[in-house]
């Protein structure tokens, strides 16, 4: 070992750090580290020389070696705090997000039928009502037999219905349905929510107290009509239910959909599975193009309404010398187009999305009684 000189030690040192200085990563880092202290590293094979060493030169170059193992191992702790602070702040750059940046423009909106339909659900859930659903695609027998409109019924005639096109026979091709004629398992676009009251009460016991929004289709298509629409129904069974109930229910249901004192009138009317049948009225006036709900001096039908036909009750196995009930169904486009002030009602569905960005809403804020509807 006499052949390292205490000038050549000064020399490894640097040739050490500058390689520290230039590892690029932790484990390049590693491999210099054990290059110089491992066991076989070039400083501890130095200091394992120290032992043939005379006297003399150990005082020197002891000190001296040691000196160098522990700068070295200084540099490499210092380099390596100072690699994980570079990763950690490389990995801090990539994965960071900027909560104070703006929401993008493009933030997409609630339709207003969706909108709608939940304020719809938080009034009614507030009165206790909870939500059911059922199929858009519905047979004969819960859009019509069950719901009192026997086969051939005239009444059948004014729902417009989308017959589905039945699966093929032979080799004929489709066999076409015929119309209002009663065709077994027939299957059509609901004409209404109304088929959701059979579904619900054929797998629930009274008590009763749902809504059913949903969309609803009939062969129709104007201003005020388009072939596929909103509904949401309304069912209540129970004992000693009567018409006050119905008329209370919708009178505050109206109030609070409009947020004012909303003046309505029950109207007769005739659906075959209420018995008696009434439409609601609001009272409303016409100023230029807008609408004022709850003023003026014409009546305005938003929804149909009744109690629940005995043979609709008996259908779904609920005896009517027990229970009675009342049902509703309303419009939902239309309510949102007299509440938000749409004109055309077909413009609902154009999909443009200059209209929803106008007449949207904004997803993230929910419709709640206390802090306002909309
Ligand atoms: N289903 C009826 C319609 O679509 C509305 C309605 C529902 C009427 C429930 C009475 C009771 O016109």
């Amino acid at each position: 070992m006499s052949d390292i000189a205490i000038s050549d030690i000064e020399a490894i040192r640097s040739r050490f750090q500058a390689d520290i200085d230039a590892a690029i990563d932790l484990p390049a880092l590693d491999a210099i580290r054990v290059s110089a202290l491992g066991k076989k590293g070039e400083i501890s094979m130095m200091m394992r020389g120290l032992g043939k060493m005379s006297p003399e030169e150990k005082t020197i170059m002891g000190p001296a070696l040691n000196g160098l193992k522990n700068d070295v191992a200084a540099l490499v702790e210092t380099r390596k705090t100072a690699l994980e602070n570079e990763a950690l702040d490389a990995a801090l750059a990539s994965e960071t997000m900027d909560m104070s940046l703006p929401l993008s423009r493009k933030t997409g909106t609630l339709h207003p039928v969706q909108q709608v339909m939940e304020e719809m659900a938080v009034i009614f859930s507030d009165m206790g009502f909870s939500v059911a659903e059922g199929p858009d695609i519905e047979d004969d027998f819960h859009n019509f037999t069950a719901l009192n409109f026997p086969p051939g019924h005239p009444a059948r005639d004014m729902h417009d219905t989308f017959f589905m096109v039945p699966e093929p026979i032979g080799e004929e091709g489709a066999e076409r349905p015929t119309g209002t004629q009663d065709v077994g398992e027939q299957k059509v676009l609901r004409t209404h929510t109304s088929p959701v009251q059979i579904r619900t009460m054929m797998s629930q016991k009274p008590p009763i107290r749902i809504i059913a929004p949903g969309r609803t289709y009939r062969c129709d298509s104007d201003q005020t009509h388009t072939p596929m629409f909103h509904q949401v129904e309304g069912l209540v069974i129970g004992e000693d239910i009567h018409m006050g109930h119905l008329k209370g229910c919708l009178m505050d249901f109206v109030s609070a959909f409009f947020e004012a004192d909303v003046e309505v009138r029950f109207r007769p009317h005739h659906f075959p599975f209420t018995e008696p049948s009434a439409e609601m009225d609001v009272r409303y006036e016409r100023d230029g193009a807008s609408i004022k709900i709850g003023q003026g001096e014409d009546w305005m039908e938003i929804l149909g309404c009744g109690m629940v036909h005995p043979n609709v009750l008996t259908a779904c196995g609920i005896d009517p010398d027990v229970y009675q009930g009342f049902a509703f169904g309303m419009g939902v486009d239309r309510l949102a187009m007299l509440k938000y002030g749409m004109p055309d009602l077909r413009d609902m569905f154009a999909g443009d999305p200059r209209w929803l960005g106008h007449y949207g809403f904004n997803p993230l804020v929910q419709a709640s009684l206390e802090s306002g509807l909309s």
